[in-house]
């Protein structure tokens, strides 16, 4: 298995995690016999069909068949690699996981880098709390923010002068190559000396996940340019990479499985001041597809709050079309009356800004609508051009699946279509086919070349399972073989991996019998273990095992599916050899030929 941990802290992290512990950390599970049950979280459902069984360590959904083990889980929920999903585990139960030593140095740099902005974070707010943050409390006060959301956010503030940080560091022996790297402190151009970058300015840290300061804002409290000046880019701050407002707004997020995006850091604390505390700000920039991904592990939705400046900018901005590439839904909400959010939420309250987030609209509506808005639709020309940014938007999206949901959920595109005067099929043959989702190799994140032939529409989120009698007599000898251990002896006897054709049976069949002939026995969690990153194998696995309990008499089964599988390995066998036969044959090579022949019609 190629994975980046060892297999030993795979083995060490699964012994002592405990999936019940895990998964009721995402949703409440209620026991029901020997297992726990609760409403799926990977499809819609009112009577909970998902079941977590402590004994195995596996999860299983019997309405959407979505199943694995903990890991499998947290790759679904947090929607994150198999590498990824480890560490979470890992870090639930504070174990550590080291990967390969090479990076240490550039890690090393980064936690000094935190270290410093954590430190200039504290000195700033220790201004701000003091005498020469007066003027500045009283701006945020006058504002409308409380001390509890100051303190919250941990703002800061920078007193005029040129070196009071500069200053504060000496004191510390902190190194000037070390402020100045972090952004906090610049170097003259002429003469030789540094000085503050942030002076007479409310400091916004901007933190990460775990409120680590990655980097700062600072407003203006006179008529300064700019108006918010931020830290350089470092090794650990870029603007299209952060959230301002992520750690305070996390749990709430992850509460109400969506989001919303503001632009300002003011928008942000005012959300937060009116008790919306599942907001978050982009910093004034784009918004990139690295946030999105980020976002779509705690959220099911992003609502884009736009004024209405930046609404026109965004609409014609490509940086929307994230969501359809990235599989998220996302809505757009447009504030009228020259307001920004925090403005808004001033006069209108939390209410307010409820009911527009309401009505906010998808991504893909409102940006063909915008579109459309432009345009006089009584010419053909401008016609074909909505149609076109039609066919563009949705070739964004990166598998069929979410495409055919687009076409199904937009009201816009049955009301455009009829308008223009095309049928939804027309719209269909005109985009470009996109290979199913979940084929190997196509997986989310890698981006899936354009296919040829006909486009897979009704493709299932799960690796399409192989077809026909020989596919199921497969399927059913490993719904035995996962039965118990003794069955897998048979197997063995009877050809063992050649019995399986199908890549990926042969796959959980190899993993099965490595287990037998290692310990002579089979654990369900150490096959979990065994499949590692291959979630869509293991899924398959806890199927098998349900459904091969629930079947009558395994040894029957057993007998039958040797045999059939026997003969059909034969019929293989027999085939391959009459390629070689005729091969011989073309090739004039008489010996072989007469060899194969003898070999042939001792077969049939
Ligand atoms: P705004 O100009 O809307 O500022 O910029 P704001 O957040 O509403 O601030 P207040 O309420 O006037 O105090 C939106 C965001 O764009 C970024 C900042 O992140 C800001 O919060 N920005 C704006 C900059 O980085 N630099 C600037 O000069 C202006
Ligand atoms: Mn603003």
């Amino acid at each position: 298995m190629a994975s980046r941990y060892r297999d030993d802290l795979l083995r060490r992290i699964q012994s002592v995690s405990d999936i019940v512990d895990v998964v009721s950390q995402y949703l409440p599970l209620r026991k029901a016999g020997k297992s726990f049950k609760a409403l799926c979280p990977f499809h819609q459902e009112k009577t909970p069909s998902f079941i977590v069984n402590p004994e195995l360590q596996i999860f299983k959904c019997f309405g959407c068949g979505k199943g694995g083990d903990v890991f499998s889980f947290i790759m679904a929920y947090e929607r994150v690699s198999f590498p990824e999903a480890v560490r979470i585990v890992a870090e639930k139960y504070g174990i550590e996981v080291k990967e390969t030593e090479k990076d240490t140095r550039a890690e090393e740099e980064k936690s000094a880098l935190f270290r410093v902005n954590r430190w200039a974070a504290r000195i700033f707010k220790s201004y701000l709390w003091s005498e020469p943050g007066a003027r500045a409390l009283g701006y945020l006060t006058a504002r409308g923010f409380s001390k509890q959301i100051i303190e919250d956010f941990s703002l800061g503030y920078a007193p005029p002068g040129w070196e009071n940080l500069l200053r504060e560091a000496k004191k510390r022996d902190i190194s000037i190559n070390l402020l100045e790297k972090a952004g906090l402190i610049t170097g003259r151009s002429e003469k030789s000396g540094h000085y503050d970058r942030f002076r007479n300015r409310l400091i916004f840290p901007i933190q990460d996940a775990k409120k680590q300061v990655l980097g700062f804002g600072g407003r203006a409290l006179g008529e300064d340019e700019p108006k918010y000046l931020n830290s350089p880019e470092t090794a650990i701050f870029s603007k299209g990479s952060c959230l301002y407002g992520f750690p305070q707004a996390r749990e709430a997020i992850l509460a109400e499985r969506r989001v919303a995006l503001v632009e300002g850091y003011t928008d942000c604390l005012m959300a937060h001041e009116k008790g919306i505390k599942w907001v978050v700000a982009t910093l004034g920039t784009a918004l990139t597809p690295f946030q999105v991904r980020r976002l779509r592990r705690y959220a099911d939705e992003a609502v884009l709050v736009f004024d209405a400046d930046s609404a026109g900018v965004a609409a014609s901005d490509r940086g929307l079309d994230i969501f359809l590439a990235e599989e998220m839904e996302g809505k757009v909400a447009v504030l009228t009356g020259g307001l920004d959010p925090c403005d808004f939420l001033q006069k209108e309250g939390a209410e307010g800004f409820l009911k527009l987030i309401s009505e906010a609209r998808e991504v893909f509506d409102w940006k063909l609508e915008s579109f459309a808005a432009r345009l006089d639709l009584d010419t053909a020309r401008a016609r074909n051009e909505v149609l076109q940014e039609m066919v563009r938007l949705l070739e964004e999206t990166k598998s069929a699946l979410s495409r055919e949901m687009l076409i199904a959920r937009s009201r816009f595109i049955q009301g455009i279509c009829d308008r223009l005067g095309v049928s939804e099929e027309a719209l269909r043959q005109r985009l470009r086919p996109r290979l199913p989702a979940g084929r190997r190799g196509g997986r989310r994140g890698s981006e899936a070349p354009p296919a040829t032939g006909r486009d897979a529409t009704a493709a299932s989120p799960s690796r399409p399972l192989p077809q026909g009698r020989l596919a199921g007599l497969q399927r059913e000898l490993l719904e035995v073989m996962l039965q118990g251990e003794a069955f897998t002896k048979s197997v063995v006897a009877a050809g063992g991996v050649s019995l399986f054709p199908d890549k990926d049976y042969q796959n959980l069949a190899e993993a099965i019998i490595r287990l037998y002939q290692e310990k002579g026995l089979l654990v369900f969690s150490d096959l979990m273990l065994a499949l590692g990153e291959d979630a869509e194998l293991k899924e398959m696995a806890v199927d098998m095992l349900e459904k091969g309990r629930k079947k009558g008499s395994l040894k029957r089964r057993l007998d039958d599916c040797l045999l059939g599988l026997r003969k059909e390995k034969e019929k293989r066998e027999t085939a391959a050899l009459k390629k070689r036969l005729i091969a011989s044959a073309k090739a004039a090579d008489e010996e072989e030929e007469k060899r194969l022949l003898r070999e042939y019609q001792k077969r049939i």
